[in-house]
């Protein structure tokens, strides 16, 4: 027998304000068009004046207990990916601790940008094959509104807000890629390219700060990076890119989906698209398109999934896993 980390419930939460690409005309230079034929983006959420990333992702924790069937007292752990944590401490993973009520167990949050959900997704599953947490409630949440300059044109257009989680259970396996489960995993990162894509302030510089992102930059890095690890974690799996049923990527960019999508020789209708709904989510796209996915009923028991994420770090990374 082999441990597998098994999704047992998903869900998601996006506030309610709906930003079409049209609001942005009215405030800067740019056009609908552009917009779109650049990033495949129409629309976004934005937090209401108030609404913080915890209050999202206790939304989104709920709705995947609750798909799962479980109570928080169920719960082991909660891991929270973030880089728009409501405080600079305590996590927000504990906010939504105690947001839900639940007394045991302990809550972080993880740091890996637009790859955070797959940092995170690898902590759990490291933690639940350990056997240090059986039930572990994974999220991403993002208030990245609160980070845009809404002088530069150039990036305020590309995010929004929201949040996603699942429940990873452990369940015994028989070792073969046959099981549901996170099967395979391959994270990355590499420092030298961290001007790349940043925040112009933090904790220890005593400012907020705003994202600054040379798009074309990232851009080439992305396409190669993230084919290469989603055929990194598929071999690990002893899988190729045909035994796919769905590409889940992280939803920056549809020029990017689409590149990688073509250079693992997998079509567009094998590849869960949510980007011209929710824009850049950062850690919050790739669980928000797994929850939309399966609401679509596109997901379905036993499928093949692999995701792919790239962001600020630069940190990319994939998981392989059976739903
Ligand atoms: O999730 C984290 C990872 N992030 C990403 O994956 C983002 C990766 N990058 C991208 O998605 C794309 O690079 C962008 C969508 C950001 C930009 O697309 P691009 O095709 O790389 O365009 P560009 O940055 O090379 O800019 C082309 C032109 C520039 O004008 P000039 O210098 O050619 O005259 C920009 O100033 O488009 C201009 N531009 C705009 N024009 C209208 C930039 N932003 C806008 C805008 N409206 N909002």
């Amino acid at each position: 027998m082999t441990g597998r980390a098994v999704v047992t419930g998903v869900g998601h939460y996006l506030p309610e304000r709906i930003v079409p690409n049209s609001e942005f005309e009215a405030m800067l230079d740019t056009t609908d068009e552009w917009i779109k034929s650049r990033s495949g983006i129409e629309r976004r959420h934005f937090a209401a004046d108030g609404e913080q990333t915890s209050d999202l992702a206790a939304h989104a924790a709920r709705a995947a207990l609750a798909d799962a069937g479980n109570k928080v007292d169920d719960i082991d752990a909660i891991i929270l990916a973030t880089s728009t944590a409501d405080l600079t401490f305590p996590s927000a993973a504990t906010m939504v601790q105690a947001a839900l009520g639940m007394t045991r167990g302990f809550a972080f949050d993880i740091q890996a940008v637009c790859a955070g959900f797959v940092y995170a997704l690898s902590t759990a599953n490291a933690m639940i094959l350990s056997g240090q947490a059986r039930r572990v409630l994974v999220i991403g949440a993002e208030t990245f509104s609160r980070i845009l300059d809404w002088s530069d044109r150039s990036t305020c257009v590309l995010f929004g807000d929201g949040a996603g989680a699942l429940v990873l259970e452990y369940q015994d396996g028989s070792g073969t890629s046959q099981d549901r489960g996170i099967l395979a995993i391959d994270l990355n990162s590499d420092g030298r390219h961290k001007d790349l894509l940043y925040v112009d302030g933090g904790v220890s510089t005593q400012t907020t700060g705003y994202l600054r992102m040379q798009g074309n930059q990232v851009f080439r890095h992305a396409v190669e990076k993230l084919a290469s690890t989603a055929e990194t974690s598929l071999e690990h799996a002893g899988l190729t890119a045909d035994d796919v049923d769905w590409i889940v990527p992280h939803q920056a960019n549809i020029r990017i989906i689409k590149g990688t999508a073509k250079k693992m020789g997998v079509d567009m209708d094998r590849v869960i698209v949510t980007v011209q709904d929710h824009g850049n989510t950062s850690a919050a796209s790739i669980p928000l398109a797994l929850s939309v996915g399966k609401a679509r009923g596109q997901i379905k028991p036993g499928d093949l999934l692999v995701t792919e994420a790239i962001g600020g770090g630069l940190a990319w990374g994939s998981v392989v896993l059976r739903w």
